[in-house]
């Protein structure tokens, strides 16, 4: 059977909560950047369920031997922020993969053809074929960023099926194209809002979250 792309969003009052400080406008810069990393710890929380590689074992405890399951330290995690926002995400993702390695990517869009560029890639040549892949970006728009980022992965021996991007907030036009390339992803988000407006934001949205996150 084709695969069909997954859109998940939590219903926890945590991801809740946390996604209304971020969209409120009254809300300062430093208080936005720990709504966006306590999204990323949540959303986080959410995507590596049944995810993270395991393997069975028995431990010893005080009192008796008994049955014992561990994190699979051999399987390489990655974290993937894009650059600016990401990087608010990434902090609270590491805080539950505190071994995870992090590869930077900096993409910036063209505000008039909202077309992305890469400014910065910290990739590496190639992936191990396991490697778990959590892409952090969170706004996925008209989907230019993501696309151009999920390329620059796969082109990488990266593999979509073992994938989780997290967005705070997913917008239609990014679902459509990402759906149609890569139907294998999963995508763990806040929200899906329904609209993005002829600049290039969601509407609602939370804004520019680059500028919000860092106060400029
Ligand atoms: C924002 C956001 C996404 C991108 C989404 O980044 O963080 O990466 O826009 O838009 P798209 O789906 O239309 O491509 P931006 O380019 O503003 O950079 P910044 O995070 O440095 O502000
Ligand atoms: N990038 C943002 O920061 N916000 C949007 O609404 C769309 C793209």
């Amino acid at each position: 059977m084709a695969s069909q792309l997954r859109v998940y969003v939590p219903d926890h009052p945590l991801i809740k909560h946390w996604l209304a400080v971020s969209r409120d406008v009254s809300t300062p810069t430093v208080l936005f950047k720990t709504a966006i990393a306590e999204l990323g710890r949540w959303l986080t929380y959410e995507a590596t369920r049944y995810w993270l590689p395991t393997f069975e074992t028995t431990v010893q405890t005080p009192l008796a031997e008994t049955a014992a399951v561990f994190i699979n330290p051999e399987i390489p995690i990655a974290l993937i922020p894009i650059l600016r926002a990401g990087l608010a995400l990434q902090e609270g993702a590491q805080t539950l993969l505190p071994l995870a390695s992090t590869y930077h990517l900096g993409l910036v869009r063209n505000e008039e053809t909202l077309e992305p560029s890469c400014y910065l890639n910290k990739l590496p040549e190639k992936f191990a074929p396991e490697t778990r892949i959590i892409v952090l970006d969170p706004m996925l728009a008209t989907g230019g960023s993501i696309m151009a980022a999920l390329k620059m992965l796969t082109e990488r021996g990266a593999d979509p099926a073992l994938m989780r991007v997290i967005a705070v907030v997913a917008a239609p036009p990014a679902l459509q194209k990402i759906s149609e390339l890569y139907p294998s992803l999963n995508i763990y988000t806040a929200m899906i809002d329904e609209q993005v407006n002829e600049n290039g934001y969601i509407v609602p949205g939370l804004g520019d979250a680059g500028d919000r996150a860092f106060g400029t």
